[in-house]
């Protein structure tokens, strides 16, 4: 079977409140594939190409973190890559996840080293093929988001995430989770994708689903397809948990002519953002920076 295409038919289902009650269907029935299985597909220098640039991309973020500081990175996914950024930039590293990657010898030398050719001057990357065991490098904590205040003493400095919060089933939940783990003045950053993840040429159309609908249909798939939450929601999530000075560097948008259609879509329907306001609709990702205060 095609995973691309089942996964692609389940987007569109998925929009369409009547096909919501499929939903049993599709978990029992899809294939069962496992990440470690599923990411050994492909060019790893391709994939190489976008890490090493992710992690790039992470060490300028963090330009203010400095040797010694705590870091935590809430789902690192396969990759690890603001763990490594903060390795290389000297920060004592933790990292969460709610179903956290083993080191997969069938995987991971070969991306690091394909990242080794493109960031030839990181030091990480022979530091971790020589152990071959993310544990010598950094704390790995098998616990969601959630959980993390539970399972863990430590405080940290930095708490960083990308592409994770939007699967939070429970954002309030997840940040006091992690606010709870942070230092007086310590700083979060955390990329957040408000796309719907499973339809990428239909990004804000999954918000004409009824909210409670589409809330369970999301818990079903472990909210794995995104959220949809928009930004000013995010921000109120943000200051409930107890988080200032909250501000959002936006990486990702919606155009004029499909913000129109979707708002046409929208006012049709009986959605809670029908009448939602356009600059709101309009931003669909980015870095939510902010502080736990002093
Ligand atoms: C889309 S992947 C992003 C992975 C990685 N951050 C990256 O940018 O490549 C989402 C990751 O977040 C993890 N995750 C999802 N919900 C979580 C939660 N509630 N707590 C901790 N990790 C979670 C998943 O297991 C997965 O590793």
């Amino acid at each position: 079977m095609d995973l691309k295409k089942v996964k692609r038919f389940i987007g569109r289902a998925s929009l369409y409140a009547p096909i919501m009650d499929l939903e049993t269907v599709f978990l029992k029935y899809l294939p069962y594939v496992t990440r470690e299985e599923r990411c050994t597909w492909g060019n790893f220098d391709e994939k190489a190409k976008g890490v090493a640039s992710c992690i790039s991309n992470w060490e300028g973020i963090l330009s203010d973190l400095k040797t010694g500081e705590s870091l935590l990175e809430v789902g690192p996914g396969n990759a690890f890559i603001i763990a490594l950024a903060g390795v290389e930039k000297g920060a004592k590293v933790t990292v969460a996840d709610r179903f956290p990657v083993r080191w997969n010898a069938a995987f991971h030398p070969k991306l690091y080293a394909a990242c080794r050719r493109v960031l030839p001057e990181m030091r990480v990357f022979d530091y971790l093929l020589r152990k071959e065991d993310f544990s010598a490098v950094f704390e790995v904590l098998p616990v969601a988001a959630e959980c993390v205040a539970e399972h863990c003493g430590a405080k940290f400095d930095w708490v960083t995430s990308n592409a994770v919060l939007e699967h939070l089933q429970d954002p309030v939940l997840g940040l006091s989770s992690l606010f709870s783990v942070t230092v007086p003045g310590g700083r979060h950053l955390h990329q957040i994708d408000l796309r719907y993840h499973w339809l990428s040429t239909s990004p804000l159309d999954h918000l004409i689903c009824d909210y409670e609908k589409f809330s369970r249909w999301r818990a079903a798939f472990r909210c794995e397809m995104g959220c949809q939450w928009r930004h000013s929601e995010w921000l109120h999530f943000f200051e409930t948990a107890g988080f200032k000075n909250v501000h959002l560097v936006a990486s990702s948008e919606q155009g004029k002519a499909y913000l129109e259609r979707v708002r046409n879509k929208l006012e049709k329907s009986s959605s809670k953002y029908a009448n939602w306001p356009i600059e709101d609709l309009r931003i669909s990702g980015g870095l939510y920076a902010c502080s736990k205060p002093l």
